[in-house]
């Protein structure tokens, strides 16, 4: 008899007649907070700080067009072609040439091309980790990478971050309680450059530091770098593999932020050995990474001013940048912060005390504002009065707007809690009631 595909059990709820037959590890796989938000997100009448959408307004798309259709007409037969598992040896040439801007040299042998650097990400974690490893990242991590080490059932241990990013001492500690407690951490996942979600960097003299402790712990450091040329303020910072991290370091880049994240084209630059294991992987998930965008991307750095490019986005992001912490000093309430990012896309607020992100966000959906809340950073639950606000995307008024309608909504869960108190709560379906504490735990 043949089985079912889905069972209905009453108006508008399907069950997954699958459910016995899904491998373990998808047990760990949920729609990111930021998947979830999409919809409402993406409607008009609301002004998303939540999407981390790169602004393309800035590419000139003609340019880009003629590029392509040049390249079709003239090497199509090549471009449509498959092409090595490795990726295209020129483009893994000027890929060096883009890393030597972050002091990193490298050769092409030894830079694998992926499908954008999420490719990567799981790449090396499937290389590197069978369930129940310990990865070591930074708190918060960046929403993708956490969806990843939880799809190969890895065990996430997060590192504290400060403004000047992941903080030395926290990370000798996370290595000490790992070790002690007999579990073995693969590596260190982290984001040194205008974190997402954090907008921090890690200060150049941490750079070493950090660096050395994982080389004296054994640790592989897995270096995701998409925003590194997207500094508003001063050249790049030497990359953590430019310090002598030749045998420890996983470089991830991408050119997502630089160009255009729809060519899915990133990269990992990775010791000798490891770079085969990477190679292997790779084939077996997609044989190679497609051969027409990464000779569109290589067409592109080798003709274009390209460099010039990622200025004019610089400028964009810039303006963009002081529109939100402009309109963030002017409307928030005392109590709230938030950090000052130097480049990329991002800012991290934290709420005043008592506040929490995801209970106020059906209201600041109903006031025409998304952000993405704290909790979808943390594998660990952490993250209830912190949100993500993306400056990126929107033009500088609709920030403004944007933010001035989450501090209205802030204003007014700070009166709900100075009248009913902390255990005020949001119902999904944004009605409010206030919690009556069951007996046993008053
Ligand atoms: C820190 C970080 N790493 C990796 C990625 C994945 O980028 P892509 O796959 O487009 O290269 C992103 C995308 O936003 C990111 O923010």
């Amino acid at each position: 008899m043949a089985v079912p595909r889905t069972s209905r059990t009453g108006p508008g709820v399907t069950l997954d007649a699958f459910t016995d037959r899904y491998a373990q590890r998808t047990h760990g796989m949920t729609a990111s907070e930021i998947r979830a938000l999409f919809a409402v997100a993406s409607r008009p009448e609301v002004v998303s700080l939540a999407g981390g959408m790169p602004n393309l307004s800035a590419l000139p798309l003609d340019v880009v067009g003629k590029l392509m259709g040049e390249l079709v007409q003239t090497r199509g037969a090549q471009a449509l072609q498959y092409g090595s598992g490795q990726g295209d040896p020129v483009l893994r040439e000027l890929i060096c040439t883009v890393m030597a801007l972050e002091g990193v040299e490298a050769s092409p042998e030894d830079v694998v091309v992926t499908v954008g650097s999420q490719q990567a990400l799981d790449l090396v974690t499937r290389v590197f980790c069978d369930p129940g490893d310990v990865v070591l990242a930074e708190a918060p991590s960046y929403v993708g990478a956490l969806g990843t080490f939880s799809a190969y059932q890895a065990d996430v241990v997060h590192v504290a971050m400060d403004e000047n990013g992941l903080v030395p001492e926290a990370l000798r500690e996370a290595v000490a309680a790992v070790q002690a407690s007999g579990r073995r951490a693969k590596f260190l996942y982290t984001v040194p450059n205008f974190h997402n979600p954090a907008g921090v960097s890690l200060a150049e003299e941490r750079r070493d530091e950090i660096l050395e402790i994982c080389q004296d712990a054994g640790l592989l450091v897995l270096e995701d770098n998409p925003y590194g040329l997207l500094g508003f303020d001063a050249p790049p910072t030497r990359a953590i593999r430019a310090r002598g991290g030749e045998d420890d370091v996983l470089y991830l880049g991408s050119f997502s932020k630089t160009f255009a994240p729809g060519l899915r084209v990133g990269w990992v630059l990775a010791p000798h050995a490891v770079r085969e294991k990477l190679v292997l992987a790779a084939e077996a998930a997609v044989l190679c990474p497609p051969q027409l965008n990464q000779m569109v991307v290589a067409e592109y750095l080798s003709t274009q001013d390209w460099q010039g490019q990622v200025g004019a986005f610089r400028e964009m992001y810039r303006e963009r940048r002081d529109a939100m912490l402009d309109a963030l000093t002017q409307q928030m309430p005392p109590g709230t912060t938030w950090t000052h990012p130097t480049g990329g896309f991002y800012v991290w607020l934290t709420l005043p005390e008592g506040l929490d992100s995801k209970v106020m966000q059906p209201r600041a959906l109903t006031a025409r504002v998304a952000y993405v809340p704290g909790v979808g950073f943390y594998a660990d639950g952490q993250g209830g009065p912190e949100m993500r606000l993306s400056y990126c995307f929107p033009e500088p008024d609709r920030i403004r707007e944007g933010v001035r309608r989450l501090a209205g909504v802030v204003e007014q869960e700070l009166d709900l809690l100075a009248t009913f108190g902390p255990t005020v709560r949001h119902h999904p379906d944004n009605r409010t009631w206030t919690e009556t504490p069951s007996p046993d735990m008053a």
